[in-house]
């Protein structure tokens, strides 16, 4: 079951990315920064445990950020990324933004969901201030993807 995230969801969705972080194919996240970002935050629920989860963090009028996409091990290649990358899109779309994008270590899986390679150059300034702040900064290699949102208001 896809829903909203709750407070009582913080601490799974935190092992569920760290350990992903441990092996360096996602950037760490503090508590502090889940709390934070709760409401922005969408889950899957299966078997009363949270296998996968994404975050939609709006950057600036006409563009939003997917991120902190995780799917647990065991459910990978099930369709849960997909599922949760368009709940992200379709808010977006609802909100009236007109595109999406995400900084990732995995853009064949963003290409099948419509999205494009893109040059850094494109992004807003506003995206390397937080950058900057990343313990892999300027060393890193995650691709910028994004999607034009059609009809979006
Ligand atoms: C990357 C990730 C989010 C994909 O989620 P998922 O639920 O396993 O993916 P889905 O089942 O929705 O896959 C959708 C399609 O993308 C493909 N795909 C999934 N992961 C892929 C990858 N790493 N590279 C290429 N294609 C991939 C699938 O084969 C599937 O293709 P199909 O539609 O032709 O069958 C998940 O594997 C994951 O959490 N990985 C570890 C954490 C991570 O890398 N997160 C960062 C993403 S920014």
């Amino acid at each position: 079951m896809m829903r909203k995230a709750k407070i009582s969801d913080v601490k799974e969705i935190q092992k569920l990315i760290n350990q992903y972080a441990k092996s360096g194919e996602m950037l760490p996240r503090s508590l502090n920064q889940i709390y934070e970002q709760l409401q922005n935050f969408y889950v899957i629920e299966l078997n009363r445990k949270i296998a996968a989860c994404c975050e939609l963090f709006i950057t600036w009028e006409d563009l939003a950020e997917v991120k902190a996409l995780a799917v647990a091990p065991d459910y990978k290649g099930k369709g849960l990324g997909s599922a949760l990358v368009k709940k992200c899109i379709s808010t977006a779309k609802q909100l009236g933004i007109k595109k999406v994008f995400a900084l990732t270590f995995q853009p064949e899986f963003f290409l099948k969901l419509g999205f494009k390679i893109v040059s850094k150059d494109v992004m807003p300034h506003k995206i390397w201030f937080e950058c900057v702040k990343c313990p892999l900064f300027p060393d890193c290699n995650e691709v910028p993807v994004m999607k034009e949102i059609s009809g979006a208001s």
